[in-house]
């Protein structure tokens, strides 16, 4: 079964624990979008957003630095309580041992990729990840409109997966909702980030026993 994985982007973060509490029935992980301004046009969450998180949910988090400067981000974030790091192949000139940093630490290593980079400059690292991130938005903003286009990039990751025997996820993050998000399953993703499909969405419930 495919799993929801929730951008508290999205959240009326003036009532985040509520929030939480509110859709939790119907997710099952919680996805942090870090962003630092520089690598995308926008500024969110840190350390202590992680660590506030901590005190009221036990759900997974995955941390999504969309940073220049992930490799200084990724040990803080693990010793905060995220079980999964998710780094971006154009932030890493050493993306191997970024990679097997993160591993080391105990956590998930995922790589995500914009929408304009090229599935080929994850060749040599698909052995080693924990998972691809492929994004269908370009990073910096929830509610944007999915990109059709990626559907072909996601199609051909699932397949060189299956080709080569390898075990990683496939995630997509943004624009994904009702519409969409039964045919991405269908195209071989393991895990749906939603922003705007979580926590603007009435038919949350519906979705999710859909997944199932
Ligand atoms: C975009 C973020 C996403 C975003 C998803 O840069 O990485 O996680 O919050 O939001 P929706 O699902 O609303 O597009
Ligand atoms: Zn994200």
């Amino acid at each position: 079964m495919a799993i929801i994985s929730a951008s508290i982007l999205a959240a009326d973060l003036t009532n985040l624990k509520g929030e939480v509490e509110r859709v939790r029935p119907h997710i099952d992980e919680i996805h942090l979008d870090v962003m630092d301004g520089h690598f995308v046009p926008n500024l969110t969450f840190g350390y202590p957003m992680c660590e506030a998180l901590r005190t009221f949910t036990d759900m997974p988090i995955d941390a999504h630095l969309m940073v220049t400067n992930p490799d200084e981000l990724v040990e803080g974030f693990v010793q905060k309580g995220a079980n999964r790091i998710t780094i971006h192949q154009e932030t890493c000139y050493h993306l191997h041992r970024s990679v097997e940093r993160i591993k080391s630490l105990g956590a998930q290593a995922f790589v995500a990729l914009n929408p304009a980079t090229s599935l080929s400059t994850l060749d040599e690292i698909l052995p080693y990840v924990d998972g691809v991130l492929v994004m269908t938005v370009n990073p910096g903003f929830s509610g944007q409109k999915f990109i059709a286009t990626m559907n072909d990039k996601i199609e051909r990751l699932a397949r060189i997966r299956s080709d080569k025997g390898y075990n990683f996820k496939i995630a997509v993050d943004g624009g994904v909702g009702n519409e969409n998000a039964l045919m991405l399953v269908s195209l071989g993703v393991d895990i749906l980030v939603m922003g705007f499909g979580v926590f603007r969405n009435p038919n949350l419930p519906q979705l999710r026993e859909r997944l199932k």
